[in-house]
């Protein structure tokens, strides 16, 4: 059986170019085994195209680089099995992300701001003690710090949120699981009123409207869900209206 010929439709734009203007271009190409689209990209740039820009990191689902709209949906490039796709294959840039060119945005800077935003580090009085031996911490308060903490900041699940398309300053499912990681975490002294100071608003949990379009993007399972759920139970039960 012969190979399917596959039809890739890609953004192009170039912002840094004055006069170019966005389109989509077509790229012909045949399908291999095991293809991914990440392969799929190199061999266009390779062999047909060296000026088309996309980013990737490790091709392996750790970076979180090449999070993509493939066929309307956010996904990663590196994960995305060609033949779990029709043939015709369509691919745009992430939304909500400023655009550097073609499918490459920078979600660096965004995430940047989401770490400064949440004051994403351990607050603690105690003085480091390199000498001193670890502090100990039970298994499930060990879990539950390591599930939010797998978030590989590839912006799928903002991407996909309606609130976070229309609203800039929404923190997001990315932005209330960060929350959440140090909100279980016994190490961190912050009180509940100073979590919800950052999530207990419009740009946070209010501004959720709870279709979990978010937990079905997370191409790595980050509990986004339960995460957003949990938070809300806590402002709830801190007598907070929702
Ligand atoms: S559930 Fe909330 S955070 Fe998730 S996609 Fe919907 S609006 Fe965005
Ligand atoms: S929570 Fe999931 S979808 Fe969102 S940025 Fe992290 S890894 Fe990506
Ligand atoms: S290249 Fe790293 S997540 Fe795809």
């Amino acid at each position: 059986m012969s190979n399917r010929q596959l039809k890739i439709s890609v953004f192009r734009y170039n912002p840094n170019l004055p006069d170019d203007k966005p389109r989509m271009q077509e790229y012909q190409l045949e399908e291999q085994q095991g293809m991914t689209l990440f392969v799929a990209l190199n061999k266009i740039r390779e062999e047909l195209d060296p000026s088309l820009m996309f980013d990737f990191v490790c091709r392996a689902a750790i970076c979180g680089s090449c999070a993509m709209m493939i066929n309307g949906k956010p996904r990663l490039a590196c994960k995305t099995l060609t033949k779990d796709l029709p043939s015709e294959i369509t691919l745009m840039p992430l939304p909500v992300f400023k655009l550097v060119g073609d499918l490459a945005v920078d979600t660096g800077t965004w995430f940047r701001d989401l770490q400064v935003r949440t004051e994403a580090w351990v607050h603690t009085d105690k003085e480091f003690d390199s000498q001193a031996l670890e502090d100990r911490m039970d298994n499930e308060t060990a879990l539950a710090i390591y599930e939010p903490e797998r978030c590989i900041e590839c912006g799928c699940c903002v991407a996909s949120c309606v609130t976070a398309n229309i609203r800039e300053d929404f923190i997001g499912a990315a932005g209330i699981n960060r929350v959440a990681r140090f909100m279980v975490d016994p190490r961190d002294k912050r009180s509940d009123a100073q979590y919800f100071e950052v999530v207990g608003n419009e740009d946070g949990t209010f501004g959720c409207v709870g279709l979990m379009a978010c937990d079905d993007s997370c191409p790595i399972q980050v509990p986004l869900e339960s995460q957003l759920a949990w938070v809300r139970r806590k402002m709830a039960l801190a007598g907070l209206k929702l």
